[in-house]
């Protein structure tokens, strides 16, 4: 094997141009890809910066030389000496940044050899994604892995800048915590020092930032690691990142403005992308009602539409018991769709069975007339009344759910999404942004028979609306807003509470009493009889930025070492079990019983 020794690199392969031509250089990479021409070989290196063509030519090079060449295999490490030479013009290849040129080889050195990688290290590879996890250090050196990578550098580089410049400070807070409830469940860590007693990671810095705005830094953000021990979708991980903001003295109007200059700021500097501002900003209740969604996507309309005043006071039984029981009936309408397959709507009758949904009706405006399972128990005058309200025309469908508010919501607003995406409807270079404002403050748990906090208890209601914190739960909004792009949550946040007055109100609502809000969030309660001052912030899922950045279905794309879907790094394979004196040094017993 040759080393280094003597030899500089003097260019990245990937940044080479015409320009060059003629200019000696010495290059380094892996062998991306090799054609061997008897005589002729052809290699594709590979660095961060691309792929370029080098050629090895025995008449040029020597035999020996040569026959050195022809035991390269993929992915071995090289680095060679060489000159830059324009490709004649029918071997141009337009697919590649360097394909006008190549580089002819004077001088190979092997730095090393490589086993055959169990896929195809290139753009686009059909793998299981097990298999890339495992082998996660030949999946990044694919090139659209390394361009994901390269723009979730860009984009925590350019937030930081902009932060800075707007006076606000970095500040790192504690990874190992005091486990509080409310949110998701905690991972835990025992502490050996404190037998029997738990540390837990953070599930944002929430707490620590507010304090933060106590002790006076007034402007605090920060990139953070925060952990979360949930069922795992596409876009949730684990442990995931937040840029974390928080600051003091500021307006609700104020923070959303700056939040708007700083995302133009970022897919300016990073995509080349202009945010059109202000955002678009929509109240809670109408994102449920017309996109059945607190995070509509907005590249395509089909907004849901009540048509309960004209399928009111039949004999249709459905329809009726809901009504009765103060529900909803709804559609949405699938433009063009009325032809749609019995067995795909078979389908999608299971499909809203999966957001509690108790069945899918529909109306199917075709040639041959009106098709509804529920034609028999209306005139065609209420159809007609239907078709009129809802824009229908010859060839639409509708798609009907009844049910209570927030089913029909769910249900329908996961149908909406599912349509678009059978249908094609969305644009995918299309940003839709937008603003989510006046949250609840609770919701409901039918589980626990209480209401809980919809953001987290730190929240500050509205004013007018802190009258009825105690007596109607239900009827009271938030200071709360989350930012909206292409149908993903990419942020959210509240102005907070900061008398202690409200604070104990706000806990007493949640069922918690003096005592336990004290155990609870005392170190906090205390730091707020010091003088907190009027404060609010934010925090935007970067993971999540940058995955619709980077048009990826999945934020797995965009970490280097993400868990997959059951919590695992199959490359490391952790969790793993540890040695008993581990666990007896943390006094801690496991109630499984050993694997044999
Ligand atoms: P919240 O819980 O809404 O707010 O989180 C903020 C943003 O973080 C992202 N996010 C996630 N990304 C990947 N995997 C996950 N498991 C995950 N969970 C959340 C989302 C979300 O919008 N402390 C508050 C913020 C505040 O009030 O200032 C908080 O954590 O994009
Ligand atoms: P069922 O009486 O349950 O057989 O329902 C008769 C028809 O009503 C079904 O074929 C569905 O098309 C429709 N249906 C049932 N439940 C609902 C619902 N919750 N929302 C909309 N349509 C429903």
């Amino acid at each position: 094997m040759d080393t280094l020794e003597g030899m500089k690199r003097t260019h990245h392969s990937g940044l080479l141009r015409k320009e060059n031509a003629g200019e000696d250089v010495a290059l380094c990479g892996w062998v991306s890809r090799r054609r061997d021409h008897g005589g002729l070989i052809f290699v594709d290196l590979r660095d961060r910066s691309g792929l370029l063509q080098i050629v090895f030519d025995a008449a040029a090079m020597g035999e020996d030389a040569f026959h050195k060449a022809e035991s390269i295999r993929s992915e071995y490490v090289l680095a060679v000496k060489g000159k830059v030479r324009a490709r004649d013009a029918e071997t141009v290849n337009p697919n590649m940044e360097t394909g006008e040129i190549e580089v002819v080889v004077s001088e190979l050195r092997i730095l090393n050899k490589a086993k055959t990688p169990p896929f195809y290290i290139q753009d686009g590879v059909d793998v299981d994604e097990t298999v890339r996890m495992k082998y996660r250090y030949l999946d990044l050196r694919r090139p659209e892995m390394q361009a994901n990578i390269i723009l979730r550098h860009k984009v925590a580089k350019v937030m930081r800048d902009f932060f800075d410049a707007n006076g606000f400070l970095e500040i790192e807070t504690p990874m190992l915590c005091k486990s509080t409830p409310e949110g998701a469940r905690d991972f835990l860590v025992p502490s050996r020092l404190n037998p029997g007693e738990f540390y837990a990671l953070p599930q944002s810095p929430q707490i620590f930032k507010q304090i933060l705005q106590v002790a006076g830094f007034e402007k605090y953000f920060q990139i953070v690691r925060c952990f979360r021990d949930e069922d795992l979708r596409a876009d949730r991980q684990p442990e995931f990142t937040q840029l974390d903001i928080e600051m003091s003295f500021m307006s609700e109007e104020e923070i959303l403005t700056l939040m708007e200059e700083m995302i133009k700021d970022l897919f300016e500097k990073t995509i080349g992308k202009t945010v059109e501002t202000p955002l678009l900003r929509m109240s809670w209740d109408d994102a449920m009602d017309n996109y059945g969604s607190d995070k509509p996507d907005l590249r395509f309309d089909m907004k849901l539409m009540d048509i309960s005043e004209y399928v009111k006071g039949s004999d249709f039984k459905v329809f009726n018991d809901v009504l009765a029981k103060n529900g909803q009936v709804k559609c949405i309408k699938v433009d063009g769709y009325a032809n749609i397959p019995r067995r795909e709507l078979d389908g999608l009758v299971e499909f809203v069975k999966i957001y509690g949904a108790k069945g899918l009706a529909w109306i199917q405006y075709s040639e041959e007339g009106v098709k509804s399972p529920f034609k028999k128990f209306y005139s065609d005058e209420v159809f007609e009344n239907i078709a009129k309200a809802t824009n229908s025309k010859t060839g639409d469908l509708l798609l009907v759910v009844a049910d209570q508010r927030l089913t029909v919501a769910a249900a329908l607003g996961a149908l909406r999404c599912e349509m678009a995406k059978r249908l094609n409807l969305i644009d995918p270079d299309k940003l839709c942004f937008l603003w989510i404002v006046d949250f609840p403050m609770y919701e409901y748990s039918e589980e626990e028979k209480r209401w809980k906090a919809m953001h987290h208890p730190f929240t500050a209601p509205r004013d007018e609306d802190i009258e009825f914190l105690l007596t109607d739960p239900g009827k009271v909004k938030a200071k709360a807003y989350d930012m909206v792009l292409n149908g993903v949550e990419i942020g959210g946040g509240s102005l907070r509470i900061y008398q202690d007055e409200l604070q104990a109100k706000v806990f007493e609502s949640l069922g918690l009493t003096k005592e336990e809000a004290h155990t609870k969030f005392g170190f906090m309660m205390d730091a707020f009889e010091y003088g907190a001052p009027p404060h609010g912030g934010i925090a935007f899922g970067l993971d999540r930025l940058v995955m619709i950045m980077a048009k990826r279905n999945s934020i797995r794309d965009v970490i280097a070492f993400p868990k997959n879907q059951s919590a695992r790094d199959v490359m490391s394979d952790a969790p793993s079990p540890v040695d008993d004196k581990q666990l007896r040094e943390l006094s801690i017993k496991t109630a499984l019983k050993k694997k044999a």
